[in-house]
């Protein structure tokens, strides 16, 4: 007689042995293991009726709060390091398709993409001047795209977005439909990439929702550091989502979402008044940040 009754560990056990019909192998691996380490969970805080309550109240909200705007899930795997890691483990998981031909130099590393990223964001001429009426100090962006045989990548698209010198984003502002500090530049025959924004500051993510509420119990801040969002596409490369972090930012060390790279922060040197690298004349102090990005052959292409 088949067992009806299961106990304790035996559960995890039997909810797998449920699938034995599951014709999808990925998800059944997936399934298997999200129960098993779930009812591991369950098991190594004692959970309670009560607790389990709260978890299912704390979802619903989530659910909630989410609409063509605000993703809350997303959010909550940023600010519990999911985000990142699964970033993490795409990236680790292109360089071993590389094995076979190990990259010279360590291509840059991919970070999250965050929620305001705006596709259609205009393309200007290298050296464009994107900060528009946007607060914040200035800053002169430039460096070079190659391979990862430095190699340089000519015609390669950089996506660059942030919010302003106060911490927001268009999105944020106004009526919310206004693109500003967002361009698309195209690389020289050099690689070479040039433009003008503000040197972005920290600021919060937002944290008004269920995963606010999160952070405050844990004793968290919600702070990510000041950085310019970069997302690179070239012909027979991969993509490459990623930020330039300001070196001497607050919260550097301690990014609400994980998302710092030591090898994606510049140092964003300041200028008195004066000529720029590019021979412009500033009336004001700026600051400018060199930046050179490596990117990886597409797998396909390899
Ligand atoms: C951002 O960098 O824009 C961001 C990333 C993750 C969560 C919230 C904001
Ligand atoms: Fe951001």
């Amino acid at each position: 007689m088949a067992q009806l009754q299961f106990e304790g560990k035996d559960i995890a056990q039997a909810v797998i042995a449920r699938m034995d019909e599951c014709q999808d192998p990925r998800f059944k691996q997936i399934m298997s293991s999200l129960i098993k380490h779930a009812h591991a969970f369950v098991q190594d805080v004692d959970l309670k009726p009560e607790e389990w309550m709260t978890a299912i109240q704390f979802l619903t909200d989530c659910g909630k709060m989410c609409d063509e705007k605000r993703q809350e899930f997303i959010l909550l795997s940023d600010t519990l390091g999911i985000s990142m890691l699964v970033v993490a483990l795409d990236q680790a998981r292109g360089a071993a398709a590389l094995k076979a031909n190990p990259p010279k130099i360590a291509p840059t590393e991919a970070t999250v993409l965050g929620p305001f990223y705006w596709e259609g964001a205009p393309e200007l001429p290298l050296g464009a001047d994107i900060r528009g009426d946007q607060a914040g100090e200035p800053c002169y962006y430039h460096g070079q795209v190659t391979d990862t045989a430095g190699q340089p990548i000519a015609g390669a698209i950089l996506d660059v977005w942030s919010g302003d010198g106060e911490g927001f984003y268009d999105m944020q502002k106004g009526d919310g439909n206004t693109m500003a500090l967002r361009a698309r530049f195209r690389t020289d025959a050099n690689g070479h990439y040039s433009y003008w924004s503000i040197k972005p500051a920290y600021y919060p993510v937002p944290d008004d929702g269920p995963v606010g509420s999160m952070l405050r119990r844990m004793g968290r801040h919600p702070n990510r550091p000041g950085h310019m969002h970069t997302m690179l596409q070239a012909a027979g490369h991969e993509r490459l989502v990623t930020h330039i972090f300001v070196s001497d930012s607050p919260y550097i060390e301690s990014d609400a979402v994980f998302g710092v790279r030591e090898s994606l922060i510049a140092d964003f040197k300041a200028h008195p008044a004066g000529q720029a690298p590019d021979g412009k004349v500033m009336d004001q102090p700026f600051h400018s940040a060199r930046y050179d990005f490596r990117l990886v052959p597409s797998a396909k292409a390899a």
